[in-house]
């Protein structure tokens, strides 16, 4: 049946043209990548490649100048970053985005509710009034926290928490609104060489659990391990596409990126 199979091997996520400037500066220019359902892709590059402006662009928070982006084949450039979630796109952020002064748990319920609702935290805590829905929500939560491997925190504030399981309370709750998509902000920035390997293995998982990511990194064992395929800005373009070999065989990736990378893992 073509129209099955169409649906299968479309690209859960398009994005054609995408630029985005910021006064003078070209931030994004005419970018385009394809992302493959159920794939994990990687986007890497020199500091102020674009990598963040291009997920500020998917996910809404910042508004393209020209270009689209189609998800699940239907256009959501210009909309609103609440619009864009609800369809099941969810991200973290480069610098962690939790809320000081609550639990792990409390924080993956955020992801569960847009904020601003007022009572919501008074219904969802006082749990013998709790209604079924705010219920379901909890277990959702508590699901999230599970499969991330964190209930031994979810307790605890997070401020109080290592790095680590800072980054895996962000991505608990990026996980608990059940997205289609995930895109990770360099989920391994701050991260020791065992907690980057934790963290490959939970991408593993996610991607396993049927959701597919995109993932902007620095550290390149972490991406040239897990990723199926990559994507390489530098100065706001693409400057290379394909698998992780193709990538470190790019004597342009090299010289822009690589070599630099390189030279710094080699240093004492
Ligand atoms: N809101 C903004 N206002 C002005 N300039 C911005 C804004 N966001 C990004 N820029 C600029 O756009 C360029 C691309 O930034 P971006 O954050 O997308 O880079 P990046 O590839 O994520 O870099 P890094 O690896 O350092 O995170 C940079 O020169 C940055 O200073
Ligand atoms: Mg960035």
């Amino acid at each position: 049946m073509p129209g099955i199979d169409k649906a299968k091997t479309a690209p859960i996520l398009r994005a054609m043209g995408l630029s985005r400037s910021f006064g003078g500066l070209h931030a994004l220019q005419d970018v385009s990548l394809d992302v493959p359902r159920g794939c994990i892709k990687g986007v890497i590059g020199p500091n102020g490649a674009g990598k963040t402006t291009l997920f500020n662009l998917i996910s809404g928070s910042l508004k393209p100048d020209s270009g689209t982006v189609c998800f699940e084949e239907r256009p959501i450039q210009g909309m609103k970053p609440s619009r864009i979630a609800a369809q099941g796109i969810s991200r973290t952020f480069q610098n962690i985005k939790l809320f000081h002064g609550m639990t792990a748990l409390e924080n993956v319920l955020v992801g569960r509710h847009r904020l601003g609702r007022a009572g919501f935290f008074g219904g969802m805590l006082n749990l013998p009034a709790a209604g079924r829905d705010e219920r379901m929500l909890l277990d959702r939560a508590r699901e999230a926290i599970a499969f991330i491997g964190i209930e031994d925190v979810a307790q605890r504030e997070v401020s109080g928490l290592s790095f680590g399981h800072q980054r895996a309370v962000e991505l608990a709750r990026a996980i608990a609104s059940d997205p289609v998509l995930l895109l990770l902000d360099e989920p391994a920035a701050g991260l020791n060489m065992k907690e980057t390997s934790d963290m490959g293995a939970l991408v593993r998982k996610i991607r396993d659990r049927g959701v597919t990511v995109l993932m902007v990194e620095h550290d390149m064992s972490l991406v040239m391990g897990i990723c199926d395929d990559i994507t390489v800005l530098n100065q706001g373009r693409k400057i290379f596409e394909g698998a992780p070999d193709a990538v470190q065989r790019s004597a342009e990736v090299i010289r822009v990126y690589l070599g630099e990378v390189n030279a710094e893992d080699s240093q004492p």
